[in-house]
């Protein structure tokens, strides 16, 4: 029996890029590392909790402890996000890709004199503003990310609002930061209360913090 801050709770995470076919060989894809999705679910299953690591293609191995499911596309991710579900708590970490090629290849495209494939792309699912949005079993918390490069908390005051969810660990991406694929990370913690800003941390440290953060807001949801 699992015990912690989380004890009893199912909390599903979403972690990694998503990789979108171009054909059955090559793909579109981000350079998200997953390593702060992947601390998040480990530091959830140390708070006891039930941890369901739905993860794209990344080079991290499955965290222990942790029920993970392994999927390419962002569709696949909704799909498998949508399959775990009930949930109390959603942490939607992954960098889902915002378009996918709409006709993607069943054969490998071949190069052929000058001629340069055409590729239309279409939008992909928000899967955080799809689940946030749902009126059966939706989770009671649902936290997105933001990744930004400029305007940080401005975006991510408005990223609460678009996609419904609760709370948004908006952080700053412009490579100077080296925040994609590093191990550290400065966050803040943006709901419809406030901001509040945190040190730069250790992405394990970021990831314990926010745990216990979440431990406390499903307590006082308490009735
Ligand atoms: O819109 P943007 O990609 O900046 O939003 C980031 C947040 O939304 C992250 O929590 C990310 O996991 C989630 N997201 C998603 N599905 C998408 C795009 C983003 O779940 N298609």
């Amino acid at each position: 029996v699992r015990t912690g801050p989380l004890a009893g709770k199912h909390v599903i995470v979403t972690s990694g890029p998503t990789h979108e076919p171009i054909d059955p060989v090559r793909y579109i894809a981000n350079r998200s590392s997953g390593k702060q999705g992947h601390a998040i679910a480990k530091a959830a299953a140390e708070a006891g909790a039930r941890v369901t690591l739905i993860s794209g293609p990344v080079m991290l191995p499955d965290p222990s402890g942790v029920t993970t499911v392994h999927v390419e596309s962002a569709r696949e991710m909704l799909q498998a996000v949508e399959k775990a579900l009930p949930a109390d708590i959603g942490i939607f970490a992954a960098a889902v890709a915002d378009w996918r090629v709409a006709n993607a290849g069943e054969q490998k495209i071949k190069k052929k004199d000058g001629a340069l494939p055409n590729l239309s792309l279409t939008e992909n699912p928000d899967i955080l503003a799809t689940i946030s949005h749902r009126t059966e079993n939706r989770p009671p918390l649902m936290v997105g990310f933001a990744a930004e490069t400029e305007h940080v908390i401005e975006h991510a005051r408005q990223k609460l609002a678009r996609k419904g969810c609760d709370l948004i660990v908006a952080n700053d991406v412009s490579s100077a930061g080296g925040v994609m694929g590093g191990d550290s990370n400065t966050v803040h913690l943006v709901t419809a209360s406030g901001v509040e800003t945190w040190p730069t941390l250790a992405k394990s440290d970021v990831a314990a913090r926010l745990v216990e953060r979440l431990g406390t807001l499903m307590g006082d949801a308490k009735p």
